[in-house]
């Protein structure tokens, strides 16, 4: 069954090559007795002809080959008669006269065609279940080559900068601090749990303790979340970790790798240094602490403008610290009723309690609120968001950080809607990195009526911000850096507490963990601190969200062999699925129906 070649290989220079070829029958052709089958592997589709006249049995047995069957081929390598070349495809100006040929499997009629474009409108449930065939499709080829290359690019990068690659347990203990975790029970230790690590996180700190001072790993990270477009249950992370450095470096590292995988596996160049913005202004202006940057329609602050506003909603908003935000959608004051509502639905989501807005239109401004306003305002409000015939401006009047995010999101859809009506469109080919920094160390969570890390509870606060930790923790900044690309949170990581009391402080007085608890949970932590912890600090970039960025998808399940649904579940293999008594017996678990208990 060797092979010769490969079904991408083959081109003018090969006539006359005697070859073997193996591979899938991607179509079968009869042209007036004439077999035409085209072969198709890994790399790529070769065409092979049966000729009745050269040999009417083979020919004969050609023409019953279905789709999608294996077969290897032997034959002479020829050129194509010069009106049949296909310039598109690499082996499009040869065709391999068959002199033998051999099945190895008969395949049932595919649920649906391994094809590009037709195989992208099949409904993406039936291409999960059958997701063997779906990646046989060239589209998907192409993904999981630059997954490969990506992969590779960083394993590359990160050996000549030092980093050892070491692996760390799936099996880890849970640490509630996070996002919700997977667990898993002890049969040896009954009524135990281990959880599937959520991140190497602890793990990695403490191979810096244990002096590896550069460690990195593809790590497989598991989350309980509710799924999205790019959010897995299972994912995986670039994961790494250093020792003696500061935010500098790390920045410097950071834009090393990805211009590395940028340039192997796009040949792009990336710029050599990343801007930073901190996260106060990527609110003021983006709405959003992941700001896609590829279009303007930068939100402005109209705090000053309605300092005197006679509009009750704004006036009671400012007067109780809250702020006035706007931005303008230009040119899409034609919106439909439907989508208007649409953006006003995503913003009360969002616990707005209106979406007000002004349009420009037949030289007046058609507004619920206009009518409000002074003329001071409306000159101010003309000025400030450049209003033009066919802008809408969108108004948000609550706290700062709701009143950014709606105007974030009502951007975000705003510029959806712009892209449909083809007045925007942005470059396939623009990779806008930027770090975000100086978020805030801890945030207020109103459930749990106490501070929570915003990042993990591991990260350092800015040095000349620690004397803040007891009167105003709020102010505190974070060591905490995110990195952000065309509007994905690419990655994210910070400088370390290294400092077991501070490390105690912050779990015992600013989250307000009761130190038996903290004890319990982080309790082996604290103690590896006291025994020479070096300074550190680490970052995890999501590798596949980064792939899907890098082959141009919007999904993340689209760069995973083997993803989950929405619904977390594998189509392929039907899990989640049920478990015998006896199994369960054995796990010392037992099963209840919460709807009936
Ligand atoms: P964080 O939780 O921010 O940090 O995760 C880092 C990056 O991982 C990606 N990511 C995901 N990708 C797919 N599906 C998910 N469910 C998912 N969740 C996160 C994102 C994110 O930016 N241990 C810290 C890092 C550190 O401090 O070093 C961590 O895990 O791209
Ligand atoms: P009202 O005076 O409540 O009828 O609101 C007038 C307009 O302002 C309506 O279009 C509401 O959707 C909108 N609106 C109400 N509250 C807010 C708010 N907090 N921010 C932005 N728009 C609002």
């Amino acid at each position: 069954m060797k092979r010769t070649h490969h079904c991408g290989q083959l081109n003018r220079e090969s006539v006359g090559t005697a070859v073997e070829l193996i591979g899938w029958v991607d179509s079968v052709r009869d042209h007036g007795g004439i077999i035409f089958v085209d072969l198709r592997d890994r790399e790529g589709l070769t065409q092979i002809v049966f000729n009745p006249e050269d040999n009417r049995e083979l020919a004969e047995k050609a023409s019953h080959l279905k789709p999608e069957s294996v077969i290897s081929i032997s034959g002479t390598v020829g050129p194509r008669p010069e009106a049949t070349v296909n310039p598109r495809l690499s082996t499009g100006e040869i065709e391999v006269t068959a002199s033998g040929l051999e099945i190895h499997n008969v395949s049932r009629t595919p649920p649906f065609p391994i094809d590009d474009v037709k195989g992208d409108k099949v409904n993406e449930d039936l291409r999960l279940t059958y997701r063997y065939l779906d990646m046989r499709r060239p589209r998907m080829r192409r993904i999981f080559k630059i997954r490969h290359q990506a992969g590779k690019a960083t394993r590359d990068y990160l050996d000549e900068e030092g980093f050892l690659e070491v692996e760390t347990p799936f099996l880890f203990k849970s640490t509630p601090e996070g996002a919700r975790e997977y667990l898993v029970p002890s049969r040896l230790n009954p009524g135990e749990f281990y959880a599937l690590t959520q991140s190497p996180q602890q793990y990695k700190q403490m191979l810096m303790v244990a002096g590896i001072e550069k460690y990195y790993q593809l790590a497989r990270c598991f989350r309980d979340e509710d799924l999205r477009a790019d959010r897995q249950p299972e994912f995986t992370q670039i994961d790494l970790e250093m020792s003696f450095i500061d935010r500098e470096d790390m920045y410097a590292l950071i834009e090393g790798l990805v211009a590395r995988i940028w340039k192997d596996v796009l040949g792009v160049e990336v710029p050599q240094k990343f801007e930073r913005m901190p996260y106060v202004d990527a609110m003021n202006r983006y709405g959003s602490d992941k700001p896609d940057r590829r279009f303007g329609l930068e939100i402005v602050d109209l705090g000053d403008v309605f300092a005197k506003s006679e509009f009750k909603v704004f006036a009671s908003t400012l007067k109780s610290g809250g702020s006035i935000k706007a931005f303008n959608a230009k040119g899409l004051a034609d919106l439909t009723q439907g989508e208007l509502g649409h953006l006003t639905e995503t913003a009360q989501s969002l616990g707005a309690k209106g979406l007000a807005f002004i349009k420009a239109e037949k030289g007046e401004w058609k507004s619920p609120i206009v009518k409000f306003f002074s003329e001071e305002e409306k000159a101010a409000l003309a000025e400030r968001l450049g209003i033009q015939e066919g802008d809408i401006v969108f108004f948000a009047a609550d706290q700062w950080e709701r009143a950014c995010t709606v105007m974030g999101r009502v951007r975000l859809e705003a510029a959806e809607l712009l892209k449909k009506k083809g007045r925007l469109e942005i470059p396939a080919d623009q990779y806008d990195f930027f770090w975000v920094i100086d978020f805030p160390l801890v945030v207020y969570e109103e459930e749990a009526g106490r501070y929570v890390a915003a990042h993990h509870p591991f990260t350092a606060p800015v040095p000349e911000d620690v004397a803040l930790l007891d009167s105003d923790p709020r102010s505190v900044r974070g060591q905490h850096y995110d990195l952000v690309l065309n509007g994905v949170e690419l990655g994210g990581g910070s400088i370390r507490v290294h400092n077991p009391e501070l490390q105690r402080k912050l779990f015992e007085e600013v989250f307000q963990i009761p130190p038996d608890v903290a004890e319990e949970r982080f309790g082996y932590m604290l103690k590896a601190f006291a025994y020479g912890a070096p300074p550190h600090g680490g970052i995890a970039l999501g590798f596949d969200r980064m792939i899907a960025i890098l082959a141009g998808v919007s999904s993340i399940r689209d760069v995973i062999a083997f993803p989950k649904t929405q619904k977390g579940q594998c189509l392929m293999t039907a899990s989640p699925g049920p478990v015998t008594e006896k199994q369960l017996r054995d796990l010392h678990i037992q099963t209840v129906d919460t709807e009936t208990v």
